[in-house]
């Protein structure tokens, strides 16, 4: 919905309120040296629903020899499934991993394509079209089952491998994704090296062939770009965006990828912007306490840094 109310011409296009898919449990604890114990991820979890986060991205049901991090997948799904108001999508590369999924109570699961061919050969064991192929398996098992399946596409404006990525490339996985009726489709800067530059070229490659409220944007800040791109996707009329609590992430098989950009980062911003999200930055911020302890690091929240120092106390918000 656009925001009619918005006097200034710059922020007219920019929706009333934004979703924000949380990918911190998954997309962050993956790329973590050491194994986060499943009680730690599990309280992780319910501290971001009782923040306000609609949707938080739980696990992957993936090989636990590529990612070992995650290998308690089953069992942080089953301690989660009487958690209220929140949705909890899983990763899922193939049928195998929807399965398994499915039987740990699974009621959302994601897919994840590249737009580069190497990038998908070094994260999935398969090029493009194959695991496209996977993603039609998971497509239709999940018709019958009435469990909506999100699709990431990573890569879409750089890869770490092949450079540059040519927004018809990632247009095309797009538009895959979407007549296989994947519900919505999540375009990743995996390595973080977006700009407006570049992003925009993309986003107008994609929204000619996929519906604008189809689309969210994932942004990792390994440059510092992030939110300068999730910006311009609002103004462009995007209205989801993933983000991960304290900046926590990257993709082990993308080398140099750090942190998605921080929830709390993009929810100051949204507050400023006169964005709802529902999500209250207080108790956003006792989550991103909580885990940043657990690492025994600080935060890669620039906006949970400062108010620290300047409350002393996330509660006190
Ligand atoms: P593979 O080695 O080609 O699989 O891996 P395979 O079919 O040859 O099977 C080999 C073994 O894996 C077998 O076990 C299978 O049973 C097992 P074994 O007989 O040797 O004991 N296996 C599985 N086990 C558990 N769950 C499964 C599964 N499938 C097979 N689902 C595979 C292919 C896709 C499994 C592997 O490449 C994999 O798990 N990749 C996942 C990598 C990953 O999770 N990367 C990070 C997520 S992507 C990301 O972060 C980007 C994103 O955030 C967006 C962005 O930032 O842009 C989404
Ligand atoms: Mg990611």
């Amino acid at each position: 919905m656009i925001n009619a109310q918005r006097s200034s011409q710059h922020l007219k296009n920019i929706p009333n309120f934004v979703r924000i898919v949380e990918v911190g449990a998954r997309d962050g604890l993956q790329n973590e040296k050491v194994i986060v114990p499943t009680d730690v991820k599990i309280e992780l979890i319910k501290l971001l629903v009782s923040s306000g986060l609609s949707v938080v991205e739980a696990t992957s049901f993936v090989s636990p020899k590529w990612v070992p991090q995650l290998a308690d997948a089953k069992d942080v799904l089953k301690a989660i499934q009487d958690v209220e108001g929140a949705s909890f999508p899983v990763l899922t590369p193939n049928l195998k991993g929807f399965e398994a999924a499915v039987a740990a109570g699974a009621k959302e699961v994601a897919v994840f394509p590249a737009a580069s061919e190497s990038f998908s050969k070094a994260n999935l064991n398969c090029g493009i079209e194959d695991n496209l192929a996977r993603c039609r398996d998971i497509a239709s098992a999940s018709r019958s089952l009435r469990i909506p399946v999100r699709g990431y596409i990573s890569c879409v404006v750089g890869c770490p491998l092949e450079g540059k990525i040519a927004p018809a490339k990632v247009a095309y996985v797009a538009k895959s994704l979407y007549e296989m009726g994947i519900s919505e489709i999540s375009l990743g800067d995996t390595i973080g090296v977006g700009t407006p530059g570049n992003v925009i070229p993309m986003l107008e490659a994609v929204l000619d062939v996929v519906p604008i409220d189809k689309l969210a944007v994932h942004f990792h800040d390994t440059y510092g770009q992030a939110l300068s791109n999730i910006l311009i996707s609002l103004q462009m009329g995007i209205s989801t965006v993933d983000s991960s609590v304290s900046g926590l992430g990257g993709c082990p098989y993308a080398k140099g990828a750090t942190g998605n950009v921080a929830t709390e980062d993009v929810v100051y911003m949204l507050n400023g912007l006169g964005v709802k999200t529902n999500v209250d930055l207080g108790k956003l911020m006792l989550a991103g306490d909580f885990i940043c302890k657990h690492l025994g690091r600080a935060s890669g929240s620039k906006v949970a840094t400062a108010l620290n120092k300047v409350t002393n106390s996330a509660s006190k918000l």
